[in-house]
């Protein structure tokens, strides 16, 4: 075997087996997903069904919710019709509605179809994808607003939950599209936005996934922002509609939707790129990501360990503990120390941890402390350790004692001094390791 196809599977390997916490974090959770219609016309199409198809394999139950502007667009183009829009919505007529529905259903059957292709060969052998389509959604006129008659534009109703409930739990992907049955039995055209976001919203869904034509949000460097919290999105929307191209915009309706959403309880809404073939998956089985995240979550957030927390906890330090910067430490152990801990966690990854271990009434030792190498210098070992001087002093702890053999000076920069082995309270000094030659640091509290 070639050095370099020796590589890529290494790679490959390692790849696997990081996303085992994903996979294990999304099995059973349910991700309501919006296709716009550009992501149907796109030709990546093909490889986000795939992908799709192997999140329904791992146990992901999934809602997709298409859209279909482009094409209503282009189809009443095409009789000499084109609609009117009020407040960033179509004016739907009712003569436009057989186009309508004609385009909708033809887009919806051929996403059907795809997602029932498992020929030899393709990704999808094999795989048996079930889906269903049904009256999930009850929709109503907008009516009329501002004086203008928006006839057959629609708005949401109702999701009726507990059907797209049976569904997912049967295994089934659920496709929605964007055209609503009312209880008259007419039929209205709505933004498939709004859909995801009511489903997402009604479904408490785990996360609302919005598919876009960019990378993610891009700042005005041309950067990926891979997180944002809410105010930070609020700010982005005005930034991209002032941009104004068709991108943008579009992005900035995929942030607004993320902002309802998570407004009504959702709290994870990543924006991804439809373009980019496995944006998808890297964004969702990789530490790093690849889109934007608006969530709840935000590496600020430090809580203190729990029991769950032990197998993360071991994943991050092990490779520390083979370096031989930290005392190994084993499973149970670390089971019954784990309320000496807090962990910084991101995306149900444990990104970062501490530990406080009382000595006597009067000191403390600051243990195991670490940040995972992607999310060093942003200043998480800063806040851990405050937090724990935090806790130290709440709890009556004089001095904050810390050994250490490489990390110095990060503490003699934190306000702890050297001292000798002699200075440790007794009962510490006798579990002294003389072999590992850690250096004492010490920190007077009051
Ligand atoms: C040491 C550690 C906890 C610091 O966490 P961090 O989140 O990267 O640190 P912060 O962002 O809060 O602070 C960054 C500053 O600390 C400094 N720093 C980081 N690691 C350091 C180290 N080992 N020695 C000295 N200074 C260090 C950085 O240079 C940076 O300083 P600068 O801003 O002047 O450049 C982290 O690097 C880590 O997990 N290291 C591996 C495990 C380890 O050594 N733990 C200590 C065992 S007791």
């Amino acid at each position: 075997m070639a050095v370099n196809e020796m590589n890529d599977n290494i790679d490959i390997i390692d790849w696997f087996r990081a996303s085992t916490t994903y996979i294990n974090a999304h099995r059973g959770k349910t991700f309501v997903v919006f296709v716009s219609g550009e992501a149907l016309a796109d030709p990546n199409l093909h490889n986000i069904v795939y992908d799709l198809s192997l999140l329904n394999s791992l146990g992901v139950k999934l809602v997709l919710v298409h859209g279909a502007r482009p094409q209503i667009s282009a189809a009443l183009a095409k009789n000499g019709r084109q609609s009117s829009y009020h407040r960033n919505l179509r004016v739907t007529e009712a003569d436009c509605m057989q186009t309508i529905k004609a385009t909708v259903g033809g887009l919806s059957l051929e996403l059907e179809s795809m997602f029932a292709m498992g020929i030899s060969g393709s990704p999808m052998h094999g795989a048996n994808i079930n889906y269903c389509r049904g009256n999930f959604v009850t929709s109503k006129p907008v009516g009329v607003v501002d004086g203008v008659d928006f006839q057959y534009t629609g708005k949401v109703r109702k999701v009726h939950s507990n059907r797209i409930n049976q569904q997912l739990d049967a295994g089934n992907i659920v496709l929605i599209s964007n055209l609503g049955n009312s209880v008259t039995g007419e039929l209205f055209n709505l933004s498939a936005e709004e859909i995801a976001t009511e489903v997402a919203a009604a479904l408490q869904a785990e996360k609302l996934i919005l598919l876009i034509p960019s990378a993610g949000v891009m700042d005005d460097e041309g950067n990926l922002v891979a997180s944002l919290q809410e105010q930070q999105a609020r700010e982005y929307v005005q930034t991209l509609r002032a941009r104004g191209d068709e991108e943008s915009v579009c992005v900035a309706q995929a942030l607004e939707a993320s902002l309802t959403a998570y407004a009504r309880n959702v709290h994870r809404c990543h924006l991804i790129s439809f373009k980019e073939n496995g944006a998808m998956l890297r964004e969702l089985f990789t530490r790093q990501g690849h889109g934007s995240l608006m969530s709840k979550d935000s590496i600020d957030q430090l809580r203190n360990a729990t029991i769950d927390d032990v197998g993360g906890i071991l994943s991050l330090i092990k490779p520390l503990e083979e370096a031989g910067t930290l005392v190994e430490r084993s499973r149970e152990l670390l089971e019954t120390e784990i309320s000496n801990f807090k962990v910084i966690e991101l995306e149900e990854t444990i990104i970062a941890c501490a530990a406080l271990y009382p000595i006597g009434e009067h000191h403390g030792e600051v243990a195991c402390i670490a940040i995972h190498p992607q999310f060093q210098k942003n200043g998480l070992g800063d806040r851990l350790l405050v937090s724990l001087e935090k806790t130290a002093k709440s709890a009556g702890i004089q001095s904050l004692f810390v050994l250490t053999t490489v990390a110095s000076h990060f503490f003699i920069e934190r306000g702890f001094t050297e001292v000798g082995v002699e200075d440790l309270p007794e009962q510490r000094q006798q579990l002294y390791n003389y072999q590992r030659r850690s250096k004492v640091f010490r920190k007077i509290l009051s």
